[in-house]
């Protein structure tokens, strides 16, 4: 196990360092989601028995393993952005054999007015957008670096965001909540400047980055900050699947936020919804008694 990562960032126990688990408490099948507090409120959907597993990391990260209609999963809350994801599929990687099937569920921005806030975006391809250092620092001609670059769009796990889509729109969609399939997202490094925020403190040069984006990439529809990283990852190795949903908070066209209580009413649908299109899943290696140590 300890030469999965080759600079061997494990503990003495075992445990990968900043997760904070060891081989036997995750399993294959993964829900993550940014929120501690939303994990808890999706624990209760666990089974009972066995007992659940839970573990909060000194670095922000907290993981319930359990069984959901007798299928073991992972429900984990991983905090915000790229280096958080990082950690968490690289070192849930290392502890854990065989194929991993990852959905996440965040909040997002909608570029698309016809995508309301309350409703569920699940992409097909996600882009990452990157600051571009170059545009402020160093030696380079600044009107040649552009200060945002756009990565080309990354797939999700196909069938696994087709499970998504058959499984919201059966339980989630209604006539104030609209569940769709979209062809593009957007994933920023930050959340105010690389997501075309106006902060008039710093001078982020991104008062024309939503127009860049939606000219050079029509189709994107809504923006957060963790879904590509993780999409990246899942293709650089072998046997990682990984698809994601985002529920719409922040409508960025024409200003609205989303109300608690409709967050209140939608989120343990959609909690409900991505642990169904997981554990319909056929999820190859599984650990043969499709149990974990934990138990
Ligand atoms: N999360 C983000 O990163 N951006 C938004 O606009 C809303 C949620």
């Amino acid at each position: 196990m300890l030469d999965k990562i080759s600079n061997a960032n494990f503990v003495p126990d075992g445990r990968v360092y900043h997760v904070s688990v060891k081989s036997g408490q995750v399993a294959n099948r993964i829900v993550t989601v940014g929120d501690p507090a939303r994990l808890h409120r999706f624990k209760r959907f666990l089974d009972k028995e066995p007992k659940p597993f839970e573990h909060a990391s000194a670095r922000g990260y907290t993981t319930v393993t359990g069984r959901y209609k007798g299928v073991p999963v992972t429900l984990i809350a991983i905090g915000m952005g790229v280096a958080m994801v990082d950690f968490f599929v690289r070192e849930v990687r290392a502890v854990v054999d065989g194929d991993l099937a990852i959905i996440r569920f965040g909040s997002c921005g909608s570029l698309d007015p016809s995508l309301p806030v309350g409703s569920i975006g699940i992409p097909k391809q996600a882009l990452q957008i990157s600051t571009n250092y170059a545009h402020w620092h160093g030696e380079s001609d600044k009107e040649a670096e552009p200060p945002y670059l756009f990565s080309p769009p990354i797939p999700a796990d196909a069938d696994l965001q087709a499970a998504l889509v058959s499984s919201l729109s059966g339980s989630v969609a209604s006539s104030t909540c609209k569940v769709r399939s979209l062809e593009l997202h957007a994933s920023a490094d930050c959340f105010y400047s690389s997501q075309g925020r106006i902060d008039r403190n710093f001078q982020d040069d991104n008062e024309t980055l939503i127009d860049d984006l939606v000219k050079a990439n029509p189709d994107c529809a809504s923006l957060e900050m963790e879904s590509a990283h993780l999409l990246h990852l899942s293709h650089l190795s072998p046997n990682i699947r990984a698809a994601a949903c985002h529920m719409v908070f922040a409508d960025r066209t024409g200003g609205a936020f989303i109300d608690p209580a409709v967050v209140e009413e939608l989120e343990p649908k959609v909690g409900r919804a991505c642990l169904d299109a997981l554990v319909g899943w056929d999820v190859e290696r599984e650990h043969p008694e499709r149990g974990a140590v934990w138990e």
